[in-house]
């Protein structure tokens, strides 16, 4: 195990999949060294053509609410994708998600815990799991934001700007994790043992807490409705509750989530 652990640290070929993706980005600002893909230049769902010492795999199917409708699709890119990252027979580390919890625990999720998705996107990120095999980290993280790509934050700011009044949903609770904190702590797992570890941010909020949030931090004057999940109406059903914590003495420590919005603001409204 030391051996593979002083390899992935000092791997030469370091690949970042779903380059183009926020997580992607975050990564490849974390480990400059490492050849970035995006999905133009390595479709996942097509077998690997080249060698890699370490995979960072963040390309996936992320539309959460579309893969309820195109399950066999995301299941390709998940599952399928994840088995051609094992295939290359480098070291990575596979991003999974909160989703594989069905969010009837009421304390947090920690990595003894049973998954049990409620839907599609969750089921197809678990099966990536077992295809991402023995030699893998497999990093579960929750409500990912950063200063570039679609997400919670940028959706919020837009909205705040344009309108008095947004309805957000207050049933819902879990961890925004900034991904410049994740990329942080992605390093950090290479010098840890393989298998499932949870690094997601510290605290946690609901949706509406977090716009709330955004708009304070970021000087917006709207008001948050709160809604219910049921009133929103999304095809796919969410945990109502998945906050992740290691019970991993060793797991990396994430800053808490107000931390991660404070640095992702920063970038995204400069003074
Ligand atoms: N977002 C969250 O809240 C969250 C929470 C927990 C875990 N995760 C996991 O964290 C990882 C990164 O998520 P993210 O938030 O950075 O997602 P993202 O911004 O949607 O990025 C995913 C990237 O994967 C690419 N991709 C999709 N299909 C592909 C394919 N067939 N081949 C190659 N690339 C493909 C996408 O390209 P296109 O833009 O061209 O589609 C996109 O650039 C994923 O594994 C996700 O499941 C996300």
């Amino acid at each position: 195990m030391e051996h593979v652990i002083a390899d992935s640290l000092h791997a030469r070929r370091i690949l970042v999949t779903g380059a183009g993706g926020q997580l992607g980005a975050a990564l490849l600002e974390e480990f400059p060294d490492a050849r970035g893909l995006t999905r133009e230049q390595w479709d996942v769902t097509l077998p690997p053509f080249f060698e890699a010492d370490l995979v960072l795999h963040a390309a996936a199917w992320t539309d959460v609410d579309g893969a309820e409708s195109d399950p066999q699709e995301a299941a390709a890119v998940n599952v399928g994708g994840t088995q051609h990252v094992a295939e290359l027979g480098a070291p990575f580390v596979y991003f999974s998600t909160d989703y594989v919890f069905d969010g009837r625990k009421n304390e947090p999720y920690v990595e003894s815990d049973g998954p049990n998705p409620l839907s599609v996107y969750g089921r197809t990120k678990l099966h990536g799991e077992a295809a991402a095999g023995e030699e893998a980290w497999i990093a579960r993280s929750s409500w990912l934001f950063g200063s570039t790509g679609h997400n919670f934050v940028r959706t919020m700011l837009a909205l705040g700007r344009e309108r008095d009044e947004v309805a957000v949903v207050d049933d819902q609770r879990g961890s925004p994790t900034y991904v410049g904190h994740l990329a942080t702590a992605t390093r950090e797992l290479l010098a840890l043992p393989y298998g499932v570890w949870h690094v997601a941010a510290d605290g946690d909020c609901t949706w509406a807490e977090f716009a709330e949030a955004i708009f304070d931090e970021a000087g917006i004057d709207c008001r948050v409705r709160r809604i219910t999940t049921a009133e929103l109406g999304r095809p796919a059903p969410r945990p109502a509750y998945s906050v992740l914590r290691s019970e991993r003495a060793e797991a990396p420590r994430l800053p808490h989530w107000r931390e991660g919005l404070r640095e992702c603001l920063a970038r995204l409204l400069p003074d």
